[in-house]
Formats: structure tokens, C-alpha cells, sequence
């Protein structure tokens, strides 16, 4: 089964709390979400393999490890996860960026990708999904499963928030993603929002309310 990876670093949760606050605005609210993004980088690129270089320091030559070009992808989910993606590039200023739109079909109630450019490499890419807010979990589950179709083997999600309800229907369906999470909550209200949650991530990023 995936990893469930619920970060524990007091700048996260700092941040987080402010994210969090109905008085913290559009302008502080994207440079916080951008900034526990490029945080959270730093935890999902861990496992990164590393190979050994030689270099030449100005005293002497010396052996030294560097990333060893495994290629990435990060794909933000529309729209929200684009409040992720400026962090992450901080961190990871070549990686390769995907995106996914989905919407709800109002009959069916199924996913239905009406966006997608992806790397055209996404078979040699490990890729990272983008999802600031795993409330139900339908929009990730539909976005790592269209990936997957498309020839991805190694995918990570990564959100800012999340509910169980969401994490167990990504697992459910989707056991060898691993998950990070800025932070777990406790449930979903009947609407389908994150309690305590921030409200509507996408809302809040854009001023769109
Ligand atoms: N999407 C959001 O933006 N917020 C939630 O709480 C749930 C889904």
C-alpha cells in the first residue's frame, strides 16, 4: 500500500495556519500556498537517487553527488493546482510541467478530462500530481488513473490538505501512490469541503468568490 507522508515541520505548519485563515487574503494566500509548496518539494524529491561526480573545488579534485538525471514531471490538476506549481519550479526549476482539467458530468457525476497536455516522455517521468485539496478524492483518482493510461508507472500526489475520505479512495484504487500532505484533517462536511479546511483553494487563489 502507498505511503501516507503528513509533514511535520514547523515552518509547514505555520504556514498552513495562515492559509487556513478566512482573514488572510488573495495576495497573501497565493505567496503562502507557493511557499508550502517549495517546502513540501524538499520532502517528495527525498528518495531522489544520486550518483557521484568528480569536480574540481578550488583546492583540490573531489568526488561529489548530484541528482542522477531522473526525470521528473509535476502535473497540477486544474485550476488549483496551478497555485502549486511556482513553488515547486523554486525547487525544481527543470522539471517538465503537465496540466489536467476535469470537470464533474452532471449526469454520470463521473470526471471528464477536458484538458490534458502532458510531457510526451510521461513513460520515463516520475511524475508529481498537484492537488491543493483532496476533499473527496474523485478529481485525483481520475487524474493519476488518466496518467496511467497514457503509459505512467511512478506517480506521487501531493496536497496541501487533505480529508481521510480522500486519501482512502486514492489508496483504494491507487495502492503504489505514495501521498504528502501539508496536513490531514478530520472529515468532509456535506458539501464536499475539507473541515476545517481553507474553503475553496481555487476561490481563494483567484479572487474568484
Ligand atoms: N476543494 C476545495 O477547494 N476545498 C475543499 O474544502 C474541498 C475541495
Amino acid at each position: 500500500m502507498g505511503k501516507v507522508i503528513v509533514m511535520d515541520h514547523p515552518l509547514i505548519k505555520h504556514k498552513l495556519t495562515y492559509v487556513r485563515d478566512i482573514n488572510t487574503g488573495a495576495k497573501e494566500f497565493r505567496e503562502l500556498v507557493k511557499e508550502v509548496a517549495m517546502l513540501m518539494a524538499y520532502e517528495v524529491t527525498r528518495e531522489l537517487p544520486l550518483e557521484e561526480i568528480e569536480i574540481e573545488t578550488p583546492l583540490t579534485r573531489a568526488k561529489s553527488e548530484v541528482i542522477s538525471g531522473k526525470k521528473l514531471g509535476i502535473v497540477p490538476i486544474l485550476r488549483a493546482g496551478l497555485g502549486m506549481v511556482e513553488g515547486m519550479l523554486n525547487l525544481l526549476p527543470t522539471v517538465k510541467v503537465g496540466h489536467i482539467g476535469l470537470y464533474r458530468d452532471p449526469e454520470t457525476l463521473q470526471p471528464v478530462e477536458y484538458y490534458c497536455k502532458l510531457p510526451t516522455d510521461l513513460q520515463e517521468r516520475d511524475l508529481i500530481v498537484l492537488d491543493p485539496m483532496l476533499a473527496t478524492g474523485g478529481s485525483a483518482k481520475a487524474a493519476i488513473t488518466f496518467l496511467k493510461e497514457r503509459g505512467a508507472t511512478n506517480i506521487k500526489l501531493m496536497c496541501l490538505i487533505a480529508a481521510p475520505e480522500g486519501v482512502k479512495v486514492v489508496h483504494d484504487e491507487h495502492p503504489d501512490v505514495d501521498i504528502y500532505l501539508g496536513g490531514l484533517d478530520e472529515k468532509l462536511n456535506d458539501h464536499g469541503y475539507i473541515l476545517p479546511g481553507l474553503g475553496d483553494a481555487g476561490d481563494r487563489l483567484f479572487g474568484t468568490k
